[in-house]
């Protein structure tokens, strides 16, 4: 698994920038993260060192296909017991690393835009996909209240974001979401469907062949 990013290629600097709403709530914004893509792959990096990506075991036993870490106070976790929010590594029993404030400044700008001005993330969920994995449609629904909005982040190769209703099979929006785009979700669309389709086979300049996605989130 590469865990060191190639700091110097450089393709995204033409990716236009554009917001997209795709929901009364919801928004796409294109290539938000690329201003400061040197200081959060660096942080991501230091933090999947301390805490190393892990595939968790869902309730129902099996294994999931992303691998999984969080940096923040609340890392999401699941296994036999169920899905839920921990102060500590399950695997070291330490507490998750710190945001990086690039983190959280970042996912602050981003809720901003969007229409959601005070947004304060205590959880950064980290998703790594490779060829093949895939996140099967769900809501986001372990967290403590639904005030705060959703802000994702994805890094890499290229991923088809499944954005639904409000019942696993209302009809979904089939979303291309590139290295850089951030997707915010709240208010009323805070409980909205969603998934990720199995990753293409390919080759980031700069992550390789690996999708990140981050997940920021008020979860206690
Ligand atoms: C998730 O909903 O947990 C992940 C979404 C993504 O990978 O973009
Ligand atoms: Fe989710």
């Amino acid at each position: 698994m590469q865990t060191t990013f190639d700091l110097f290629a450089d393709t995204e600097s033409e990716q236009p920038r554009r917001a997209d709403q795709i929901g009364e709530q919801s928004w796409v914004l294109r290539g938000f993260a690329l201003p400061q893509i040197d200081q959060l792959l660096p942080a991501l990096e230091s933090i999947i060192a301390c805490a190393p990506l892990r595939h968790m075991m869902t309730p129902g036993g099996f294994s999931m296909s992303v691998a999984t870490s969080s940096c923040g106070a609340l890392g999401w976790i699941t296994d036999r017991n169920g899905y839920r929010y921990s102060s500590e590594d399950p695997v070291s029993h330490q507490p998750w690393p710190a945001m990086p404030e690039v983190f959280r400044e970042l996912a602050q700008a981003a809720a901003k835009r969007a229409g959601f001005a005070d947004f304060v993330p205590d959880s950064c969920l980290i998703n790594r996909y490779v060829p093949g994995a895939k996140m099967s449609l769900h809501q986001d629904k372990d967290e403590n209240a639904y005030e705060a909005p959703i802000v994702s982040l994805s890094l890499g190769l290229p991923a088809t974001f499944l954005f639904g209703g409000f019942a696993r099979g209302d009809r979904s929006q089939k979303i291309s979401l590139l290295h850089g785009d951030m997707v915010i979700w709240g208010g009323v669309d805070r409980l909205r469907y969603h998934g990720i389709l199995p990753i293409k086979p390919g080759r980031h300049p700069r992550l390789g062949e690996q999708r990140f996605n981050l997940t920021f989130r008020t979860a206690g």
